[in-house]
């Protein structure tokens, strides 16, 4: 083991901090990180750790999403650089705009949002849970017209797995990483290789995620190379789903869909920040007491409506 991971894993220790990663990361940050996974999973280890101090291996939104369910625990972010393009697209003007246009319809914010955003809606969802979260939503407000932000391609994806049952209106956002993919890309990936199993996230273009053979949050693209036996997928979702899985399984064939699928932000934290930010204990991500209430009441409905999957993250 290197030393500087030895570092890190004795000033954990001495400091009771638990460091959580996103698999997005730099695949290295996975030997320090005490648990890796996607926006869901860890916002769920942010809620229940008992540590003092939380190093989030992520982006700003994710370690805000972390003070909200963890208010009384310091958490970190190693590099403040780290934000997310999509989350930067709205603001808290913009958003009143858009809900004044749509007066009386209720508001669903994906948690690629800042805590002011998520304090102005109706209910938070995860990619994993988006459909449950609409659906559910819907059905409490007894109305077939819910508002989704900031990406507007997981929302029309979410609306289409509906079938018209109910209409997504849906903010102008979107992940500058995956709209990179065009449907060019798919088509050319299956003339190369015209076996493997395309997997696609939701924030894709809809032009690319129709063409892909699964779409699903980073979670549900783990669980389907885990749970089915194809000997070849291509990735078509951040480059660090694609290292893991090749770090992982050892008998499958990874292609990455194309190079260009790389987020910048994700990719700002390297070890040495982790380990000044826990020595030196900064970069602490503080809150607004009123903002945090309004916006810790967004989060805590979407966990109210996905229960039992939460419960088996
Ligand atoms: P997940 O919810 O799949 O972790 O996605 C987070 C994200 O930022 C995707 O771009
Ligand atoms: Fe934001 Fe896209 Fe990066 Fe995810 S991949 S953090 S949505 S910019």
């Amino acid at each position: 083991m290197n030393s500087l991971v030895e570092s890190i894993n004795k000033l954990k220790k001495e400091k009771n901090a638990v460091i959580l990663a996103h698999c997005y990361q730099n695949v290295e940050i996975d030997k320090v990180a005490d648990f890796v996974g996607d926006s869901l999973y860890l916002s769920k280890k942010a809620k229940d750790t008992d540590a003092d101090i939380i190093v989030f291996a992520g982006v700003s939104f994710m370690a805000e999403t972390a003070k909200l369910l963890s208010p009384e625990k310091k958490v970190l972010l190693p590099r403040l650089e780290a934000g997310c393009f999509m989350a930067n697209m709205i603001n808290i003007e913009s958003l009143r705009e858009f809900k004044s246009l749509h007066p009386n319809v209720p508001s669903v914010c994906y948690v690629n949002s800042t805590a002011e955003i998520k304090a102005e809606c109706d209910v938070c969802c995860t990619s994993s849970n988006a459909l449950k979260v609409v659906k559910n939503i819907a059905e409490k407000e007894n109305t077939n017209e819910v508002l989704f932000l900031p990406d507007t391609y997981l929302g029309k994806w979410v609306e289409k797995q509906l079938e018209g049952k109910i209409k997504v209106t849906t903010y102008n956002g979107f992940c500058p990483t995956h709209l990179r993919l065009r449907k060019e890309d798919i088509e050319n990936s299956r003339k190369e290789y015209p076996n493997s199993k395309i997997l696609a996230h939701p924030e894709c273009h809809w032009a690319v995620s129709e063409l892909a053979d699964f779409v699903g949050s980073t979670k549900e693209i783990m669980e389907y190379v885990k749970n089915t036996d194809f000997s070849e997928y291509t990735i078509a979702t951040e480059k660090g789903v694609f290292d893991r899985l090749q770090r992982d399984y050892s008998n499958k064939t990874f292609h990455l869909l194309s190079d260009s699928l790389v987020c910048k932000n994700m990719k700002w934290n390297t070890l040495d920040d982790i380990y000044n930010s826990l020595l030196r204990e900064e970069h602490e991500i503080f809150l607004d007491d009123t903002i945090s209430e309004k916006a810790m009441a967004c989060i805590n409905k979407m966990f109210q409506i996905t229960k039992p999957l939460a419960a088996g993250v």
